[in-house]
């Protein structure tokens, strides 16, 4: 189904901002957004770009759930509802510049970092966070840079890592009851207009890596980013799992 907003959208409605992967529109109420995903699929510092039908339903779909399961247990998200397939009306949020990262076991870039084995158990989640800033390659930072640069205040990458130990841990709980491994995620923080802090952006298998518990086929974008094929059928059966789990 088509998003009700943006079949009555009005043209004077500014696009608040354009990624590789999603459109922010502006809606008549001042606090919210409408946040379409699109079908675009990107890696390695958006060098490798593809268009793959019926993706950005799927990520919608998937980061709907998640976010609604969040909200659910109390964990404050931007997202208010689904709109069409490939839609969510979101509280409009003012983005904190910093990517947390939570992994519970070695895969991408910390398997280059430390030269170990992908698949290394760590013996406890490891958060790491990056700047978000396309012209410098979002760099690793820790909570010093963020506040000595004006990023992130300590207080601030304090309670945004806190949350992220939440997520993982309800995640974590939520995937291996359908059979799948939570082994690192992104997430992203901002602030709404009365000045809480919600999760925002999106939380899908464009945003984490999941691995089949049973024979460990990866169900993420790294099926794209290393050409394994099944990308739709790979999304299509994970959020079919969660719609049963939810
Ligand atoms: P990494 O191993 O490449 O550092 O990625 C860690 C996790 O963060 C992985 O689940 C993918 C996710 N991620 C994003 O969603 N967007 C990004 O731009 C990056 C670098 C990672």
């Amino acid at each position: 189904s088509v998003s009700a907003f943006l079949l009555n959208r009005s043209s004077d409605l500014e696009i608040l901002s354009e990624g590789y992967t999603k459109v922010v529109y502006d809606t008549d109420d001042p606090e919210l957004t409408v946040i379409e995903f699109k079908d675009t699929v990107t890696a390695f510092r958006n060098i490798k770009r593809a268009t793959i039908k019926g993706k950005g339903r799927l990520t919608c779909r998937v980061s709907s759930l998640i976010m609604g399961y969040l909200n659910s247990k109390g964990l404050k998200t931007h997202f208010v509802k689904a709109d069409g397939d490939n839609g969510q009306v979101c509280l409009k949020v003012r983005v904190i510049p910093v990517r947390i990262i939570m992994r519970n076991a070695a895969a991408g870039s910390i398997v280059r970092t430390f030269g170990i084995p992908a698949g290394t158990a760590l013996k406890h989640p490891v958060v790491e966070m990056t700047y978000k800033n396309n012209d410098l390659d979002n760099p690793i930072i820790n909570r010093d840079h963020a506040d000595a640069l004006g990023i992130a205040t300590y207080e601030e990458t304090e309670a945004m890592i806190e949350t992220s130990r939440k997520v993982n841990s309800l995640l974590c709980e939520l995937f291996a009851s359908i059979g799948v491994q939570l082994v690192d995620f992104k997430i992203e923080f901002g602030y709404t207009a009365d000045g809480t802090m919600v999760i925002t952006d999106e939380i899908s298998p464009d945003t984490c890596r999941f691995r089949n518990m049973s024979d460990g086929r990866q169900m993420d974008r790294d099926r794209y980013r290393y050409d394994q094929g099944d990308i739709i059928d790979t999304y299509q059966e994970l959020t079919n799992r969660l719609e049963k789990a939810l």
